[in-house]
């Protein structure tokens, strides 16, 4: 698919930006710099006249979006378009998998398609610009907003990111309208201390280099024309006030001169709540300084930066900068040539057949399945009895996730809706709510256990509702909320064969229960077509592909637990440490330091085997590529999708480096018996990390290679980069 590149502008742009430029007041030009919301600002249509709003979001109604739109072109001395922008997260009305689920596809090519169906409806309703994806990286499970991005890690969520550019800012999209993508939140906005969100974080230099800020580049280089700057301090500095990560790294490492940067909601505002400017107008020049372009909804600019121009405290060059990354952007975008949209538009996108379909797609491939000691998939016969049971059997709105605020419920296929599409007729169907997710008294034990003793099989579906995860959805346990695990275990006395169907917006701690199931799938928050897919894998009617995009956790006390941790002095298996006895290793006394489920992880309905690794290039040179083959067969009964994975060892280095990281993945497609050849590609330059002096480096040396199912399992073999 083509896409359009915003992050650099052509001549003819800055020509036009510099004329109108040359015409505009100070007053007008910090106009352009606002960004508001209609829902809190009164008078907002005198302020459009008076030039004083250059951005609207939130708003997704077209008719309003043309009127605000008529106003700002027609009625204001310099005509200057709006540009709307909006959450379009997983999905518009046509909602998908959260972004944590989607990257458990593992197919970037899958998810280039879905943002592009997003970008459509959200083109076709009038939305410009798109604040998404979010590329945070995260660890740390109790994060409410994990849910929103692509997992743990750098490598899979560079891809996830690329991807989510390409399809958000396609071209060819409804109305030939444009989109820009705004991923975010710049930066380390995942890393927040305990998963409290909003808090501070204070990753090294190095692992803000190494791990929070690969996504925002690959999703900058492929041509994402904004960035939004997060709420949360980096080591002391607000990323909102952040001049290194905002002028050092952003404009003049990575030379995104014109990347427009706009602030996070109110985030400009709380530089005072953080500590670091002693009232709003100081907020404004600290913000500005450090090279925020765009006040979204702090009122931080347009109160107090005229002022600051006159008093001197701020150089109006900062204000004419900021202003031509926005109008340049409005140009780029063809606002100024087509501001308006077709109001019969939405109807002819929204919803369509075709989105509908792939949003269905997506949501099979997502869904994780984390255990199967052969029950499934389920062999129905006709006189077949099955319980379902759960408070999110039949819910309509959980499968929603947390950003989806264009989502209806009514668009949802519960598991109820889809075992009734899916399953042959005559099969007895019992369904039992069994109890509310939490925080809500309602209990039929009772029936929830004679449903399961009356039937062939009992099907639960549990997890946390859609407003559990997301932006201030932090949670500080991760077991099943409520009375959920109670209504399993009173399930589980029945001896009726089990299988938990889980929906949530993070990975839960399953250890308390998960040897007593006979198979558990992962079905996140899995978008309007969730509970068809629940019902298809469950029937057999789709082998599950998905793998983890992050590690699942034994207890809690282990958070955060990633697979690509550092070895320690001390690992628990290993060399250099054997003077000492149990218990002086790095470890827990009372619980393992495996995780529950590995990153990569995910089961089949059939199995895979993997042999015949050859290190094609043995020595890599400086500069070359490393290629690593081996051969996949499907040893099972049922076709099937793999994704083969590559991590690679650097054994030693000029700093400590992880025990593991992912460096390539495919995912292929296998008939009973096949077998197939893959072969990945490592380029030598993807070998590095940021070194002693924090400068990137790929440094010679010996490293181990991995080829297999997930991150802990695979075949090994060794290489050498050569200098
Ligand atoms: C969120 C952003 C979002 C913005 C605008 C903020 O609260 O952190 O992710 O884009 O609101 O809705």
């Amino acid at each position: 698919m083509i896409h359009y590149q915003f992050t650099h502008l052509s001549e003819e742009i800055r020509a036009r930006v510099d004329a109108l430029l040359a015409q505009m007041t100070l007053e007008e030009k910090i106009g352009q710099m606002n960004q508001v919301t209609p829902h809190w600002t009164s008078d907002l249509e005198a302020q459009l006249r008076t030039g004083q709003i250059g951005s609207i979001l939130g708003i997704i109604d077209p008719t309003e979006i043309n009127r605000f739109q008529r106003i700002a072109v027609q009625e204001s001395r310099l005509g200057i378009p709006l540009l709307i922008g909006n959450d379009v997260i997983h999905g518009y009305r046509t909602v998908f998998p959260i972004p944590l689920a989607e990257a458990c596809t593992w197919d970037p090519a899958l998810q280039e398609q879905a943002s592009r169906v997003a970008a459509a409806e959200a083109a076709a309703c009038g939305t410009d610009w798109i604040f998404a994806p979010m590329v945070d990286i995260c660890r740390d499970p109790r994060w409410g907003r994990i849910a929103e991005g692509a997992g743990e890690d750098p490598f899979l969520g560079r891809a996830m990111a690329r991807a989510r550019v390409r399809g958000f800012q396609s071209a060819g999209l409804p109305g030939r309208r444009r989109i820009v993508a705004c991923p975010k939140h710049y930066v380390a906005y995942g890393a927040a201390e305990a998963g409290r969100d909003y808090n501070s974080t204070d990753p090294s230099e190095r692992t803000l280099r190494d791990v929070y800020l690969p996504p925002f580049k690959a999703a900058f280089d492929e041509g994402a024309g904004t960035t939004m700057s997060a709420f949360n301090e980096i080591g002391g500095i607000p990323a909102t006030a952040n001049s290194f990560t905002l002028k050092r790294v952003l404009r003049e490492e990575w030379g995104f001169a014109d990347m427009l940067v706009v602030s996070d909601y109110n985030a400009i505002a709380e530089l005072v709540a953080h500590g670091i400017a002693a009232d709003l107008k100081e907020a404004a020049r600290k913000a500005i300084m450090a090279g925020v372009d765009m006040d979204m909804m702090s009122f931080a600019y347009i109160r107090h930066l005229a002022d600051l121009v006159r008093e001197g405290s701020v150089p109006e060059a900062a204000i004419d900068a900021a202003v031509r990354r926005i109008l340049a952007l409005k140009f780029a975008l063809g606002l100024f040539d087509h501001p308006y949209i077709d109001e019969m538009l939405p109807a002819q996108v929204i919803l369509h057949p075709e989105h509908r379909a792939l949003a269905l797609e997506v949501a099979r491939r997502s869904m994780v399945l984390l255990k199967n000691d052969g029950l499934l998939p389920l062999r129905v016969a006709p006189t077949s009895k099955i319980a379902l049971i759960g408070p999110l059997a039949d819910d309509h709105a959980a499968p929603l996730g947390c950003w989806a605020w264009m989502g209806r419920p009514e668009d949802v296929e519960s598991v109820l809706d889809g075992f009734q599409a899916c399953l042959p007729a005559g099969i007895e169907l019992d369904h039992v709510r069994g109890c509310a997710v939490w925080r809500d008294p309602f209990e039929e034990f009772g029936r929830a256990e004679a449903a399961a003793r009356a039937a062939d099989v009992a099907v639960l579906v549990l997890g946390e509702d859609a407003h559990m995860s997301g932006e201030a959805r932090s949670r500080a346990y991760l077991d099943l909320p409520g009375r959920q695990q109670a209504l399993l275990e009173r399930v589980l006395t029945t001896g009726t064969p089990t299988v938990v169907v889980l929906m949530s917006g993070r990975p839960l701690v399953l250890t308390p229960w998960i040897d007593r199931v006979n198979a558990v799938l992962q079905a996140w928050h899995g978008g309007i077509r969730a509970g068809r897919a629940v019902a298809e894998i469950l029937l057999g009617q789709v082998n599950p592909s998905g793998k983890l995009s992050v590690t699942f956790p034994r207890a809690l006390g282990q958070v955060p637990i990633y697979y690509a941790h550092k070895n320690t002095g001390r690992p628990l298996q290993g060399t250099g440490t054997l003077q000492f006895a149990d218990p002086f290793w790095s470890r827990y006394i009372d619980e393992e330091n495996e995780p529950c489920f590995p990153f990569g992880y995910g089961l089949s309905y059939t199995t895979y085997r993997y042999d015949n690794l050859q290190i094609e290039t043995p020595v890599v040179e400086m500069g070359g590529t490393l290629r690593v083959s081996a051969t996949v067969t499907n040893t099972g009964t049922m076709a099937g999708e793999e994704v083969v994975q590559l991590y690679v060892r650097d054994l030693v280095g000029s700093v400590t480096r992880p025990v593991k990281e992912l460096k390539g993945f495919q995912r292929i497609a296998l008939a009973p018996g096949e077998s197939v050849r893959v072969s990945l590609a490592v380029p030598a330059d993807e070998l590095g990390f940021h070194g002693p002096d924090n400068r990137y480096v790929v440094e010679p040396g010996a490293f181990r290679v991995w080829i297999g199912p997930n991150s802990v399992e695979g075949l090994e073999g060794e290489f050498e980069l050569r200098a």
